[in-house]
């Protein structure tokens, strides 16, 4: 059993999908946090995020199980790992890896942009969750306060759009709901309503 999730950045796919994961008793992959840790490394070497021999190399010798969601959630390793997503020879690489942890028992969900399009167009089911630009604003604004963190809500919602446009636009395995996924716009709902209208979708299939 597969379950794709996609949708754009701070959708609330990832919450979703870790809580649809304990529900049906699935394993979960963040697929973004694989872009996310071949990015941080390009960083930490300080290598063009372009240099795509060496992305594909690092995408590699990656080993899942030390990704560290807290380390690699930064804004900077966000927006650089936007930038090298554009590498067709790395996403082949990284969709490789990422349907190996998929295609063990007892199945996955597994939350990206290009899931449901190109990682499992088979998908058991398929969710593509959003919310308006200004709603997701708003969530990370106020999740970055919480952190304690500085944060402005206008700037936030500027980097959000960009990446909405880089992610959507770029020729690879673009950001797109495919046909037959079901839209999930959390815009009106708290986490709970859309948890249980993600239960409700996954059930029915
Ligand atoms: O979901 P996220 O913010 O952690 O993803 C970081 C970047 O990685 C995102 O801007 C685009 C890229 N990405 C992708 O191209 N395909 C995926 N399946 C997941 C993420």
């Amino acid at each position: 059993m597969i379950i794709a999730i996609d949708g754009p950045a701070a959708s609330g796919k990832g919450t979703l999908s870790r809580r649809l994961a304990t529900h049906f008793g699935l394993r979960h992959l963040d697929t973004g946090l694989t872009y996310r840790a071949v990015a941080a490394a390009l960083l930490a070497k300080g290598l063009p995020l372009g240099d795509e021999a060496v992305s594909v190399e690092i995408a590699h010798n990656l080993d899942l199980a030390q990704m560290d969601k807290s380390v690699l959630s930064s804004h900077e390793i966000g927006e650089a790992a936007s930038r090298i997503a554009v590498l067709g020879g790395l996403r082949q690489e990284l969709v490789e890896l990422q349907r190996r942890f998929a295609e063990k028992p007892p199945g996955a969900v597994l939350d990206g942009r290009d899931i449901g399009t190109v990682v499992y167009p088979n998908a058991t089911v398929k969710l593509f969750v959003t919310a308006s630009a200004q709603a997701r604003a708003r969530r990370r604004t106020d999740e970055m306060i919480a952190k304690g963190q500085e944060a402005n809500y206008a700037s936030v919602l500027e980097d959000l759009k960009r990446r909405d446009e880089r992610d959507s636009q770029r020729t690879v395995a673009p950001m797109k709901q495919a046909e037959d996924a079901v839209l999930l716009d959390t815009t009106e709902m708290d986490i709970e309503t859309a948890f249980q209208a993600a239960v409700d979708i996954v059930s029915r299939a």
